[in-house]
């Protein structure tokens, strides 16, 4: 059945206060849900609430039991006769948390013996744990009390703040907490069993003292100071930044080995999945690292965006994950580097969603229906969402867009609001009207930007004329031209910036602005323009679209050795590699392959870049990102296609040179995390990438000697990788090391499964089968099933694709086994077949068949059979 944004009706009935007790238990948990109802007047509707499987031991309305002809259940909605405004409903049901493995709701991590209860909400969850409305626009007061065996379950912790504790007979204790803040069913947390913390007192610009808690299992704990001092930075910059203060008296994170997303923002209580809260030098990388960094804003970031201002439905749900999303981007672009980072989520954006809104999953950021919510936690909502936002700030400025968010918070604290509400805030504390960006919200595909300068020499003038074109959408109904914000600047031909005079306006020493196509093709004129100009469009990625724009090789080896914006210096390089790899494909001139190789060896001698962004300079766009300039998809070609254009540019830079330069940033290695230290690092790696392209042995001897010599997580892995990407005879002997050094840190074993499921050969689908035979292999826990086939499906096309089929029937029958065990897990993995119909025909008729079988399975979760449904008939 599909849910419909058009079919949203307020909730009829509201719950005002939830008191909730549970008796705690590995094998089985009872809870009692107190729920004090109000009805809304306007809708003369039976109270209806959602539950799910839960098996029902009690039931009581105004005190007094409910015999079984006045209540209904149906395995997921209980309807109860009689209830008013006012009305108090009791109900007791009992749960098995240790039987869930879908690993939603109430349930068990790790062992019987040793493990740790606690639960996961959003989006659905919570008619899991009891009956209620679960939706978000229903915003109750939650008083929780936990109950259970002392020794068993030493840590009891719920959200909110702590209201007493105590002991209990036979062994047994309890805690209270509550939560002052109403807030939706989803933000509801508990976690129980044997945990260690470390603690922090943090005192917040408004004055409240805060003790910040990161509780872990005993064998993690000594990994969470990292996380902690990145709390720490993200409380101060939500304060600065935004002028947003916490606003409980305890913050609670808690790190767990079954998760089944990155985190959860539960109110005062977070939840982190291990691999984005523990950090240690020996078993984290640099990227790694701010990765961690950057979750533990975002579910801080949360508090206000998403928690105090919630989502009125799911359809609004990068209302929070967008914003959010921005917000944590901004954090880590203002704690790192600005430019590096904003690489890094382009790149991201590039490699996720573009394929994700050109394939037949493509949805608007606020889609229009769905069959399963799950299904939506899309790089769509998230990173276009961000990507959205950006554009308003950028229309607003720095200053315009504080105004306008602190009214967006000021007018909907404590509501569940909408896209509307959040564009309205924004507008109207700037006096402007930001409505036209709501097109961008509903319409699927990433828009195209087409480019085309002219230059009048007589005149002194160049125009500059923008135009766009929604993609391939036969067939729909035409849509409304979207305002597309392009930050510009123009170079002359010695790569110095000109002044910009747009319009006949002038506006002394301005060399970079921003005009805004808000029709489907406008012209933009610069007068005093000396000579004919470079255009350097769309920088720092000022809009999410394709630019389309005819640049010779030598305008883009321009741009590439000369923009002063480090996004579109990269950016230059990026289009000339893809021009170089379609000629390689095409049999076309070298002429952008040399272009690309002499301006890189030029900035590789020059030391005046950063290591960093040198080093993503040297690297060309992705297997996945060529495979979208593509109409008949064949991995394996492009792999070897972007393999010898690599090979082109190690030649141009010289096996001695590479080695020199190797040694030279071998010669600081360190294990300190500032960035100087991670860029040398960086290049390090992608030097000795390079150095393995051409001289294998050579390379083989420097990665096996950095392997063992490895101060810390990001050497080691790297040098792991180059081993077994040139199949070097040192490959097994550090490959067994690993195994046994790491074969109690199970973060860092998962890298050791990834790294193997993505060596890109002919055997990689027989290899995943060996892997899946090693002890540490299991399809329960959602990091070992991303770990090795996760990075296989994703991290792996040309050893996914094989032209036989063997990576699709193997994607296909892992998946019927995993929705068995986790619904969630598996519609995720699923959304690997996205893209199918592109394959050459081969591919695509072994593709087909493997999804086909898999659609005809009986008994598919709600979660698989959308994905499946969805790749098949579009
Ligand atoms: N709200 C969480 C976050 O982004 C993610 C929750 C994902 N939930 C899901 N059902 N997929 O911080
Ligand atoms: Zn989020």
């Amino acid at each position: 059945a599909l849910i419909r944004l058009r079919d949203y009706r307020a909730p009829a009935w509201r719950v005002e206060t939830v008191e909730l007790d549970f008796d705690l238990g590995i094998e089985a948990t009872e809870l009692s849900a107190r729920l004090l109802l109000r009805r809304d007047a306007s809708q003369n509707l039976p109270l209806r609430l959602d539950g799910e499987n839960l098996q029902l031991l009690s039931i009581a309305l105004d005190g007094v039991p409910l015999p079984a002809t006045a209540y209904r259940y149906t395995g997921n909605v209980l309807e109860v006769d009689g209830a008013r405004d006012g009305s108090v409903l009791e109900t007791r049901v009992r749960l098995r948390p240790a039987a869930n493995t879908a690993l939603e709701g109430l349930y068990l991590s790790g062992s019987h013996e040793t493990g740790f209860l606690l639960t996961q909400c959003e989006a659905e969850g919570f008619r899991h744990i009891t009956f209620f409305p679960d939706r978000p626009d229903v915003q109750s007061r939650y008083s929780v009390t936990l109950r259970a065996d002392r020794a068993r379950f030493p840590v009891l912790l719920a959200g909110g703040n702590p209201d007493g504790s105590g002991e209990l007979e036979g062994g047994r204790h309890w805690a209270r907490f509550v939560d002052p803040h109403p807030k939706p069913s989803y933000l509801f947390a508990l976690v129980a069993g044997r945990l260690e913390k470390i603690e922090r007192d943090y005192v917040t610009a408004d004055g409240r003292a805060v003790q910040l808690k990161i509780w872990a299992e005993a064998d993690a704990i000594g990994r969470c100071g990292y996380a902690m001092d990145a709390l720490e930075r993200s409380m101060r910059w939500d304060e600065q930044a935004y002028g947003r203060n916490y606003d409980l008296d305890v913050f609670h994170v808690v790190a767990t080995h079954d998760f089944n997303m990155g985190a959860m923002e539960n109110k005062g209580l977070n939840i982190f999945n291990a691999k984005c809260l523990l950090a240690d030098p020996d078993s984290t990388t640099d990227d790694e690292y701010r990765h961690v960094e950057a979750v533990v804003a975002h579910e801080y970031f949360h508090n206000w965006s998403g928690n105090r201002v919630t989502c009125r439905d799911w359809f609004q749900l990068s209302l929070k994950e967008g914003l959010t999303v921005f917000r944590e981007q901004s954090f880590s672009a203002d704690m790192n580097s600005a430019p590096l980072k904003r690489i890094e989520d382009v790149s991201l954006l590039r490699r996720a969603q573009f394929p994700e809104d050109a394939g037949p999953l493509a949805h608007p950021v606020r889609p229009a229906q769905y069959s399963e919510i799950n299904n939506f936690y899309t790089a769509t909502v998230y990173e276009k969402g961000s990507e959205l936002v950006r554009m308003l700030a950028g229309a607003l400025g720095r200053a315009g867009f504080r105004r306008g968010m602190d009214l967006y918070f000021e007018r909907n604290d404590g509501h569940a609001a909408t896209l509307e509400d959040f564009l309205g805030a924004l507008g109207d504390a700037n006096g402007t009207d930001l409505m036209p960006y709501l097109a961008w919200y509903g319409q699927a595909g990433t828009p195209r930007l087409k480019a085309h300068g002219r230059y009048d020499a007589v005149r002194q003038e160049y125009t500059l004329t923008l135009a766009q074109h929604a993609p391939g959408t036969a067939g729909a109904e035409p849509r409304p031209a979207l305002p597309i914000p392009v930050k510009l600047a123009l170079f002359d031909r010695d790569g110095g910036m000109l002044p910009l005079h747009l319009d006949g306006q002038t506006s002394e020493g301005i060399t970079e602005l921003v005009v805004v196509l808000a029709q489907v093709e406008q012209r933009f004129v610069f007068g005093n323009v000396a000579s004919s100009p470079v255009p350097s469009l769309l920088r720092g990625f000022s809009a999410p679209v394709i630019l389309e724009c005819d640049y010779t090789p030598g305008e883009l080896a321009l741009l590439l050795g000369h923009d002063v914006d480090g996004f579109n210096r990269w950016e230059a390089g990026q289009q000339l590699a893809a021009r170089a790899y379609e000629d390689l494909r095409d049999g076309a001139s070298a002429d952008a392959l040399q272009a690309w190789c002499a301006a890189l060896a030029l900035l590789f001698d020059s030391h005046g870049i950063d290591d960093a962004l040198l080093a993503d300079l040297l690297t060309p766009p992705g297997e996945v990102e060529l495979a979208e300039r593509e109409t008949a998809i064949d991995p394996q070609h492009i792999h070897h296609l972007r393999q010898r254009l690599q090979l082109r540019l190690a030649e141009r830079l010289g096996a001695e040179a590479l080695h020199q330069r190797y040694l030279a940033l071998a010669a600081h290695t360190t294990i300190d995390m500032d960035a100087t230290s991670q860029a040398r690092r960086r290049l390090k790696r992608r030097v000795l990438e390079l150095l393995n392209l051409l001289d294998r042995a050579r390379a083989g001897e420097l990665a096996a000697a950095q392997y063992h010599d490895a101060p810390g997580m990001t050497d080691r892995l790297a040098a792991l990788t180059v081993l077994l990407r040139g199949q070097a005879p040192q490959a097994a002997s550090a490959l067994l090391d690993y195994r046994t050094r790491y074969a109690d840190n199970a973060l860092a074993l998962d890298k050791w499964f990834a790294v193997q499921a993505q060596i890109p050969d002919e055997d990689a689908p027989e290899r995943v089968l060996m892997l899946e035979r090693d002890p540490g292999f299991t399809l329960k826990n959602p990091n070992r099933v991303q770990a090795l086939l996760g990075a296989f499906v994703r991290g792996n096309p040309s050893g996914f694709h094989r032209i036989d089929g063997a990576g699709y029937r193997l994607l296909a029958e892992r998946l019927i086994a995993l929705d068995a065990l986790n619904p969630q897990v598996a519609a995720r993995l699923a959304t690997a077949f996205n893209g199918w119909q592109r394959l050459e025909s081969q591919r695509r008729g072994a593709a087909r068949a493997a999804i086909a079988e898999l659609a005809g399975h009986h008994g598919l979760s709600r979660n698989l059979a959308e994905i499946i449904g969805g790749v098949l008939n579009h």
